[in-house]
């Protein structure tokens, strides 16, 4: 594997590739990575003769109490990860690689952004469009794969793309999960023996709300209350939320009569989780 830490070098390396026509493909990540990002790195493999993945925490995307600074760095696990899977360029750049001394400009995606958790994470989105921007910028990839645990980050990257015409594939990929059904993330690793055992609470939750509407319930509200319900006796310390949304417009839906999102966000002890599961209105999970 290419490790490059400036953009001029990730343009050195990929300029003969791209020259050559060979698919470049793209797997964003902030590392710590976990078999969620392999799978991703998997599928860009399978289409992409060149896979790039690139490994920055992005500061700007964290607020000011979140977990910026305890975000773990594992960078020669992530390394060795990578030469496994035959990665064939991995861009880590520090801070002032990306952002110089400051930036002035950011990507807005408005609505989109707005609720779930971008209503309790502000600006969250806009940090994220804006280093994914520069990402497809700086690489230029053909395709760039991203996980469906993170849903609400997924279709706002692709309504970006499609709104600035950004020359690039987005590719969904389905979320991978423990056995016990957590679906698998870098936070995890936060979790006490006790909080991992309590955390597929969100998981079971997600089914019993399918299962809910898949026995016919068309309220929303009440779908809700049984996830919230489940989470909480779970051992949740806390639910941020609990929503059942358009899958496309991520607005709240009041009756389920189509395809619906169930989306998470609870606490284990002091680890934000979130998790979520697309349902068609017979209660089919996809
Ligand atoms: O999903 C992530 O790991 C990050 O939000 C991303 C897409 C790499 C942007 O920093």
């Amino acid at each position: 594997v290419r490790i490059a830490e400036t953009i001029a070098q990730v343009r050195e390396i990929l300029l003969p590739e791209r020259r050559a026509g060979r698919r470049i493909g793209l797997v964003p990540t902030m590392g710590a990575l976990h078999e969620g990002h392999y799978s991703l790195i998997k599928k860009c493999r399978t289409e992409c003769p060149v896979v790039a993945v690139s490994i920055f925490v992005n500061p700007l995307q964290f607020g000011p109490n979140e977990d910026l600074d305890a975000y773990p760095r594992p960078i020669e696990e992530d390394l060795a990860g990578c030469e496994e899977q035959g990665v064939d360029l991995v861009f880590r750049p520090q801070v002032a690689a990306v952002y110089g001394d400051s930036i002035l400009t950011t990507v807005q995606v408005r609505e989109l952004s707005e609720p779930l958790c971008g209503e309790h994470r502000p600006g969250h989105f806009d940090a994220v469009a804006t280093i994914v921007a520069k990402l497809f910028n700086i690489v230029q990839p053909d395709a760039a794969y991203f996980g469906e645990k993170d849903y609400q980050q997924l279709v706002v990257v692709r309504r970006m793309v499609a709104d600035l015409s950004l020359p690039v594939q987005i590719v969904p990929c389905p979320i991978v999960r423990e056995l016990d059904g957590l679906a698998m993330s870098s936070r995890n690793r936060y979790l006490s023996d006790e909080e991992r055992q309590q955390a597929p609470a969100i998981f079971a939750a997600l089914r019993a709300g399918a299962e809910v509407i898949a026995r016919g319930e068309r309220d929303a509200r009440a779908v809700i209350v049984r996830m919230a319900e489940r989470i909480r006796a779970g051992g949740a310390t806390r639910i941020e939320y609990v929503s059942i949304v358009d899958p496309r417009t991520l607005a709240d839906v009041a009756e389920i009569a189509g395809p619906v999102r169930l989306c998470v966000a609870a606490y284990f002890g002091s680890t934000r989780l979130i998790d979520n599961l697309g349902v068609d209105a017979g209660g089919s999970e996809h």
